[in-house]
């Protein structure tokens, strides 16, 4: 079971930093989450919100921003404990995960903003790293992991949903996706295991913090996404 950082070990330092990052590897995840926006001059940056207000010291949305822009801020807002983080690149981020024995979950947020062409950069960048087969894609947006499939059938995708769809399995298959990540609520024991018969992964994700991950262990998923990589490393080193 993949214990995934979502947006890095977002639990205990800023998230979607690179600081987050080396410390969700650190503490022995095996993957990492984060969310991908482009600036104004097309570049790829990780960030969550499609503003700037939460999460930076700067004000506005990140697609109205050069990369030059962003740089300036500081991605550690509110944060007691951490030094100034910049926002980071895909570029940084890849040049950071190349060489580790970790999977990357790289969601597209193209669900509020249309980023024109994002998934055909992504994708080259993807190459250019030669990183394919560590690499998740996901996104809310689905048009999104079709664009990317139509680039490359063989890039691994993950539907992300919050809602409980209605034979989800069947939907999934339908898209030829080879992952769904759903919100821990919308999951039982029962689609769990039709994910697992249609050979379809299950990587679920937490939208709440203090949450029992362990309830979720007997749905055996191939993967959790938490905020507490720390945490699940040791629930799953209980568990066997
Ligand atoms: O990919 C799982 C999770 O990151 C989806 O929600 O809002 O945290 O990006 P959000
Ligand atoms: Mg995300």
């Amino acid at each position: 079971m993949l214990n995934i950082a979502h947006r890095g070990f977002k639990g205990a330092y800023p998230e979607n930093t690179m600081l987050a990052y080396e410390k969700a590897v650190e503490i022995g995840a095996d993957g990492i989450e984060f969310d991908v926006h482009l600036t104004k001059d097309g570049e790829l940056v990780i960030i969550h919100d499609e503003s700037l207000d939460r999460t930076t010291d700067g004000k506005g949305l990140v697609k109205d921003k050069t990369l030059h822009e962003l740089k300036k801020l500081n991605a550690s807002k509110g944060s007691l404990t951490s030094e100034v983080q910049t926002i980071p690149t895909l570029r940084e981020y890849f040049d950071f995960a190349k060489n580790k024995d970790i999977i990357t979950n790289i969601e597209l947020k193209t669900s509020i903003i249309t980023y024109e062409g994002i998934e055909k950069k992504v994708y080259d960048l993807i190459k250019e790293y030669d990183m394919k087969d560590k690499i998740i894609i996901s996104s809310f947006n689905h048009n999104s992991l079709i664009r990317m499939k139509e680039i490359d059938r063989e890039i691994k995708c993950g539907v992300l949903e919050s809602s409980r769809l209605y034979k989800p399995w069947e939907y999934v298959k339908n898209l030829g996706m080879e992952y769904f990540h759903p919100l821990n609520f919308t999951i039982n024991k029962e689609i769990a295991e039709k994910f697992s018969e249609n050979n379809i992964g299950l990587n679920i994700w937490f939208g709440i913090s203090d949450y029992d991950f362990g309830e979720c262990l007997e749905f055996n998923p191939t993967g959790l996404i938490t905020d507490f990589p720390d945490r699940i490393k040791e629930i799953i080193a209980k568990k066997i």
